[in-house]
């Protein structure tokens, strides 16, 4: 029984990820090796359309495989590779931009916000053509579903637009995929900001857990996490954010309702609820140092696995883009 394919990708823009990406993101992609044939991908062709340093994106391209590795990925139960190994992903990219409209392209409300702050003259063409790389990364395996948050969504859509569009100029090609909506993905807000989400773009470094960073720091952050004025333990993101997140975050850690977290810490204070989560995280992140560590000390052996993830993807990828290319006339 074939099981439905789906991919996902993630940037390689940080030296760690943080528990938001974690528990938002590639936590579900550890679940989803289980149930699909899954194309996990480290976008670093994405990673070049804002600017970047050469050593800086190659540390963080194998940080990121490592990381994803630690937390799970197994790569006898998933496809995992690095964008830049697989050259048919620009070369389906380039035949989709010529199927794109300049206004549709234009009608992207993540470019428009992304240039916005760069200053238009400034934004890279790449970062306008952005989203139909993401379309070649998803249509090059014939993807079933696609895991996507709110921010994706107007992408996703352009995708379909394109597979569809391509399919009906030039003969069905691809396949069309669906969103994968996710229930209970955690939204994880910013420990300073509990409003805000906890992003590598945060003000403030004491808002964010990063995986790799020293234990003890976490520890720290989340003993000094913004709260409420209040006293009671209760879930409620509307009035009480801060205690909802640290909430919403323990409960993903250890695998507790939220409803019993708040039943144990009935009479007891903030600072109960905070020091017992600070140990958590703390135990949650240690294997995950180790074992990343452990990847990045063997070279060899992660170039060996990304190999490895690479010619399994583009077994598949090669056959998509050669049936591409022979319908466009190539
Ligand atoms: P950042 O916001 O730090 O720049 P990215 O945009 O690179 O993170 O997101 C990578 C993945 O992690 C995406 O799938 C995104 O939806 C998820 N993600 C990022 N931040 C959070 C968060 N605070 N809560 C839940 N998921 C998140
Ligand atoms: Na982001």
């Amino acid at each position: 029984v074939s099981r439905p394919r789906v991919l996902s990708g993630i940037q390689p823009t940080a030296d760690s990820f943080h528990l938001g990406n974690y528990l938002g993101a590639v936590r579900n992609w550890v679940t989803m090796q289980e149930t699909h044939d899954a194309f996990y991908c480290v976008v670093d062709l994405h990673a070049i359309t804002a600017g970047h340093e050469p050593e800086v994106l190659r540390r963080r391209v194998r940080v990121s495989a490592a990381q994803l590795l630690a937390v799970g990925l197994d790569p006898e139960r998933c496809t995992l590779f690095v964008q830049s190994h697989v050259p048919e992903h620009p070369q389906l990219a380039w035949v989709l931009n010529c199927i794109t409209g300049f206004g549709e392209a234009s009608r992207m409300t993540q470019f428009k916000d992304k240039s916005a702050r760069q200053g238009t003259e400034r934004a890279s063409v790449g970062l306008f053509t952005y989203p139909v790389l993401q379309a070649a990364d998803i249509l090059l395996y014939q993807a079933d579903a696609v895991p996507v948050g709110e921010d994706q969504r107007q992408h996703l859509e352009l995708t379909r637009d394109l597979a569809q569009r391509f399919n009906s100029l030039y003969g069905p090609t691809f396949t069309v995929p669906a969103p994968h909506i996710v229930r209970d993905t955690a939204k994880i807000t910013d420990l300073q900001d509990p409003t805000a989400k906890m992003s590598k773009s945060a003000s403030s470094p004491a808002g964010i857990i990063e995986l790799l960073e020293e234990p003890a720091k976490s520890a720290k952050k989340i003993r000094s996490a913004v709260t409420d004025t209040g006293r009671e333990i209760i879930f409620d993101p509307e009035n009480k954010p801060g205690i909802a997140n640290l909430l919403t975050i323990y409960a993903a850690l250890t695998g507790r309702g939220i409803d019993n977290l708040v039943e144990s810490y009935a009479g007891a204070g903030y600072g109960d609820l905070k020091k017992d989560l600070a140990e958590v995280v703390v135990e949650f992140v240690r294997p995950i140092q180790e074992r990343t560590r452990t990847f990045l000390d063997d070279p060899a052996q992660l170039d060996k696995l990304l190999a490895i993830g690479a010619e399994k993807a583009r077994g598949v990828s090669s056959a998509t883009l050669r049936t591409a290319y022979d319908r466009i006339g190539f």
